[in-house]
This record gives structure tokens, sequence and C-alpha cells, in this order.
């Protein structure tokens, strides 16, 4: 029930602000269990319990909800370290691979991830699978110019790929970095996301894929056991 799953949400976001210092450059991910995160770094922020905190958002929607929370941020080219990042996720296997661009800010987002000292993914139970790619499509961040010749190379990859839109946008999504996303499907799931990750981004016009292999260091499940919260 939708209820649950916020208050699951929120359990994880609160837990994983705790490892925020005074000091820290973070980094703010996407989607909704993200913007939690945000949320709740900005009531430390307010309260005192933290200071000196700017934020590097991975989309406007992070950009925006820093903003209304009181957290500074500040572009990533102007800063040359990320301490600790908090990102949600579409799915993660038992190695801690995941796959996100759900809300299609893989790209922005695996930039801020991958060089974030401490990667920090933050989930409910509903996303933890035994192999990606099963229940989710891969998304694939494609130069517009390319559109066809990746498609192509996509199906040469075993995969079913699809041009993402939207509901309340006629045509396809565009990116927030001016790109089409297109969503690739996988008969029996993904064998070996760390090869397929390369393999995907070594087509020309591939821009990011949503394979994030070796940059979660932590993932914070949430998991309603009864009346209890776990957090594994
Ligand atoms: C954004 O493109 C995705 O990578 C998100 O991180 C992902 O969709 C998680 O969103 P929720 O926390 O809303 O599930």
């Amino acid at each position: 029930d939708a209820g649950i799953q916020q208050n699951l949400k929120r359990a994880v976001a609160k837990k994983a602000v705790e490892l925020v210092k005074s000091g820290m450059i973070v980094g703010l991910g996407t989607g909704s269990t993200s913007s939690m995160a945000i949320e709740e770094l900005g009531k430390l922020i307010a309260q005192n319990k933290l200071k000196d905190i700017l934020g590097v958002p991975t989309s406007y929607q992070s950009r925006v909800l820093a903003r209304q929370f009181g957290v500074k941020t500040v572009d990533l080219n102007d800063v040359n370290h990320v301490d600790i990042a908090f990102d949600g996720a579409d799915e993660v296997d038992a190695s801690m691979n995941l796959i996100k661009g759900g809300g299609a800010a893989h790209t922005m987002e695996k930039v801020v991830d991958s060089i974030a000292k401490q990667c920090v993914i933050l989930i409910d139970q509903s996303k933890v699978v035994s192999k990606l790619g099963l229940a989710f499509s891969l998304p694939v961040e494609v130069l517009p110019f390319a559109l066809s010749p990746v498609l192509r190379a996509l199906v040469n990859l075993g995969g079913v790929p699809e041009i993402r839109t939207a509901l309340r946008k006629d045509g396809p999504v565009i990116t927030e970095l001016g790109n089409m996303v297109v969503d690739v499907r996988f008969a029996d799931g993904i064998n070996n996301p760390a090869e397929l990750e390369n393999k995907i981004n070594m087509i020309p016009g591939v821009v990011e894929n949503g394979l994030f292999v070796n940059v979660a260091h932590k993932v914070f499940v949430a998991t309603k056991d009864g009346e209890e919260i776990l957090i594994v």
C-alpha cells in the first residue's frame, strides 16, 4: 500500500542522512526516495546539526528540492570531490549492481555517484531482485542524431528497444541534457551487467546507460516486517 511504501522510504532517508558530517559535499540523487533524503538533510541543516553542507544536484528535481529545503548547491565543476552521494534505484541485485534511469536522470547520477567517496543507495524491498532486467527495462540515453543506428545496435545485443514517451508530452521524452531515452528489454534479463554496461556504452551515439556496476558502497533497504522497519 502506498502509505507504507512512503514510510519505508522516509525511514531509509532519515537513516542515510545520519552519515553526513559538517563540511561535506553531498551528491543529491533523483527520484522520490532521494527527494526525502534531500528534505531530511535540509532539516538537519535548519536545526544547526549540520553546517557548511554543499549539495551537488543530479537533476532539476534535486536542484529545486535542495533550494526548497535550504540545502546550498554547487556545480560539480566547482568542487574537486564529492564526499557522499545519496541516490535511489529501480533495481538492485545481491552484488549491489543497479539499474537506474527510471526518471531519465541516470547520466548525471552516474557521474556524481561514481566519483563520490561513498555512494549510498536508498530503496524499499520491492527494488531488490535476483536478476537485473527481468522486471525493469534498461534505460539508455541516446543522442537524437544517432537514434536509428543505436536502435539497430541495441537489437544486435539481443535487446528490444523502445523509445520512451511520457503521458503528458507528445513524442519522445527529451532529457535535461537534450537527448532521448530508449528503454531496452532483455527477454532473459541481464546475465552479465558489467559486460553489458560496457558494450552499450561502446555504441557510438549512446550517452550513458542505466547499469551501475561497482558504484554503490552501501544499499539501505527498508523492509516492513510486521510492525518493525529493518534497515539492512
Ligand atoms: C532516476 O533516473 C532514477 O535513477 C531514480 O533514482 C530511480 O527512478 C529511483 O526513484 P524512486 O526513489 O522514486 O523509486
